[in-house]
């Protein structure tokens, strides 16, 4: 059976991108055709500046909000990454087979050290070197696929490039993943700035929808959402890209495909108006839950703990025998 993993990091609220982008197609497509592994990956969280109780909080509710968006622990596996020691202990090894130059090269490594540095604060290691640990995530489970939205491409491909490198220098131990991407909304934008992407962590709430936003939240953002100069609805993601935006998510949350919708509507406010009705509804039941297994945090402990022994369970002789090739003398 094909291995499936992919991981959220608790560095803020779940966003509609997060849920578009990736959860969604975990929750429906993956755990039923794989064995799935879906990680809180709290250790990545730590490599920008960072309040230890927001941390610890958001990572509860991004494990609670997982189980409520519909994994379910029967099927899959859900676990809270620094509950499996074999991640760090993987990732040195890539941080033995990757460059400083691979890791300099990374998109996402190139924006956050420089918006650190142009307010003035430092970068700490562990943002250069997050590439490694996300690559011993993935390795450390024979994964075959990594279902996540557009902007971990880059991050995936080194992935697969250090396990090759690994396999071709110290004999065949890790499985090459690929990245997989949902057909529609790979890449969600924020209302307000539809050329960035919606991110936790943008400074500036009103372009974000999050999972746990109440109805009248969502509907107001959507509304207020940036619209391109034009009147025409047409999908055209480098003229207009607001408005493409709204098509991407409602073709996302009602099945369509935003070609056909473009047609469909003659003006942005009617198109706003649908795609809030719809996101509202889509996020509806993932809210309900959340409050009943909020009210319930033994029973998300008890899916987090049989998690992580589960996942112990798969990483450990992988990554032992790894130790093993790369030269390291087994304790005995
Ligand atoms: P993170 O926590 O930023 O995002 C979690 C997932 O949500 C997707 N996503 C989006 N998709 C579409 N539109 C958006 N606006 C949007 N924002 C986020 C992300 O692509 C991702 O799939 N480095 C990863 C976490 C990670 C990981 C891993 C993922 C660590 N180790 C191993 C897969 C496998 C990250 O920061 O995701």
């Amino acid at each position: 059976m094909k291995r499936i993993f992919s991981g959220i990091k608790p560095t803020g609220h779940l966003t509609l991108g997060n849920y578009l982008g990736a959860v969604r197609r975990w929750v429906e497509v993956d755990q039923h055709q794989a064995d799935a592994l879906f990680s809180v990956v709290d250790l990545h969280a730590l490599t920008v500046e960072h309040d230890p109780a927001r941390v610890r909080r958001l990572s509860r509710q991004a494990a609670t909000l997982l189980l409520a968006a519909g994994l379910d622990p029967e099927r899959c596996t859900v676990f809270v990454q620094s509950h499996v020691d074999e991640h760090a202990r993987l990732s040195y090894l890539m941080e033995c087979v990757a460059t400083d130059g691979e890791m300099r090269r990374m998109i996402q490594y190139k924006e956050k050290s420089l918006r650190a540095r142009e307010s003035g604060e430092s970068v700490r290691l562990s943002l250069l070197t997050y590439p490694a640990l996300m690559a011993a995530d993935i390795l450390a489970y024979g994964t075959d696929e990594v279902p996540v939205g557009e902007d971990q491409t880059q991050h995936v491909e080194l992935a697969r490039d250090l396990a090759v490198r690994f396999n071709h220098r110290y004999g065949h131990v890790f499985t090459v993943p690929k990245a997989t991407h949902p057909v529609v909304a790979a890449r969600v934008m924020d209302l307000q700035d539809p050329r960035s992407k919606m991110g936790k962590s943008h400074e500036n709430g009103a372009g974000i929808v999050y999972l746990l936003d109440d109805a009248d939240t969502v509907r107001r953002k959507i509304m207020r959402a940036v619209t391109d100069s034009g009147r025409e609805v047409v999908y055209d993601r480098e003229a207009a890209p607001g408005v493409a935006n709204l098509l991407d998510v409602l073709a996302a949350a009602t099945g369509g495909n935003p070609i056909g919708l473009a047609g469909v509507y003659e003006s942005y406010g009617s198109l706003k108006k649908d795609t809030a009705e719809a996101v509202v509804e889509l996020l509806r039941p993932v809210r309900e839950r959340h409050a009943e297994l909020a009210a319930d945090p033994a029973q998300v402990d008890e899916v987090l703990r049989a998690g992580a022994e589960r996942a112990r369970g798969m990483a450990r002789p992988l990554v032992d025998r790894a130790y093993r090739a790369i030269g390291l003398l087994p304790a005995v």
